[in-house]
C-alpha cells in the first residue's frame, strides 16, 4: 500500500488558505484533509461546503473531507456539488451508516467511515468491505495539536487485519497526534494514510515536513515487510 500524507488545513493560516495548500502540495502531499465540525458532534466549529467549493477553484488536489457532524447525511449533496473527493462520516453520528455510505458513493464521492477512540472496531465491521477509507481517530476529535492516543496503534493493527480479511483496498487512515515520533509505529501497524495538522503547519517548512513524515512512514512500513 503506498504511503499517503494528508495535511489538515485546520492548523493552517486560514486567511491564506490558497498559499497554505500550495505549500504542502509542493512537498508532495497526496490529499488535503478538510476538518468539518458542527459544534455538536465535537465542541468546535470550523467550515463547510463553501470552503471546499472555493478550494476546488484553486487546486486539483484530492479533497479529503472529514465530517465531524451529527446527521451527516444532510451534507452529502452539498459536499458532492462543492467538489469533495472523499467524504468520511463518523459511525457514532448516525443510525443508518450503511445507507449514508452508499449515498456518498452514489453522489460520486469515495465513502469513508471514522471511529472515535472509545468506539470499538466492531462498529464498522459490517461496512469495512464497502468503503474506500477507514479512519481510526487517535485523539478525541475537535481540535488540532492534541496528545496522541497510544492504544490507537493496536487498534490500527486490528483494523489492518479486518481490511485484509475482507480483501479491501481501502485506505487505512489515522488522524490525531501524528508526528515524526508517532508516524513510524502507525505505519508499522498497517496504516497507510496519515493526517497531520500541527506537525505540518506548525513547522517552519511545511513542504519539508511532508517529505520527512513520508520518509519515516515508508521506512517503518518497509522495515516490517523485509523483517
Ligand atoms: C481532529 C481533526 C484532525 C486534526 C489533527 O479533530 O480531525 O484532523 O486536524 O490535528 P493534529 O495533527 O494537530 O493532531
Ligand atoms: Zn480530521
Amino acid at each position: 500500500m503506498p504511503i499517503r500524507i494528508a495535511p489538515s488545513i485546520l492548523s493552517a493560516d486560514l486567511a491564506r488558505l490558497d498559499d497554505e495548500v500550495r505549500r504542502v502540495l509542493e512537498g508532495g502531499a497526496d490529499q488535503i484533509h478538510v476538518d468539518v465540525m458542527d459544534g455538536r458532534f465535537v465542541p468546535n466549529l470550523t467550515f463547510g461546503a463553501p470552503v471546499v467549493q472555493s478550494l476546488r477553484r484553486h487546486t486539483d488536489a484530492l479533497l479529503d473531507c472529514h465530517l465531524m457532524v451529527e446527521d451527516p447525511e444532510r451534507y452529502i449533496e452539498p459536499f458532492a456539488k462543492a467538489g469533495a473527493g472523499i467524504l468520511t462520516i463518523h459511525a457514532e453520528a448516525t443510525r443508518h451508516l450503511e445507507r449514508h455510505l452508499t449515498a456518498i458513493r452514489e453522489a460520486g464521492m469515495r465513502p469513508g467511515v471514522a471511529i472515535n477512540p472509545a468506539t470499538p472496531l466492531s462498529a464498522i465491521e459490517e461496512v469495512a468491505g464497502a468503503v474506500d477509507l477507514v479512519l481510526i481517530m487517535t485523539v478525541n476529535p475537535g481540535f488540532g495539536g492534541q496528545q496522541f492516543w497510544e492504544p490507537g496503534t493496536d487498534k490500527v493493527r486490528r483494523a489492518r487485519a479486518l481490511l485484509d480479511a475482507t480483501g479491501s483496498a481501502a485506505m487505512l487512515q489515522v488522524d490525531g497526534g501524528v508526528t515524526r515520533e508517532t508516524i513510524g509505529r502507525l505505519a508499522a501497524a498497517g496504516a497507510d494514510t496519515f493526517v497531520a495538522g500541527n506537525a505540518i503547519y506548525g513547522s517552519p517548512d511545511p513542504a519539508a515536513e511532508v517529505r520527512t513524515l513520508r520518509q519515516r512512514a515508508t521506512e517503518a512500513a518497509e522495515g516490517i515487510r523485509s523483517a
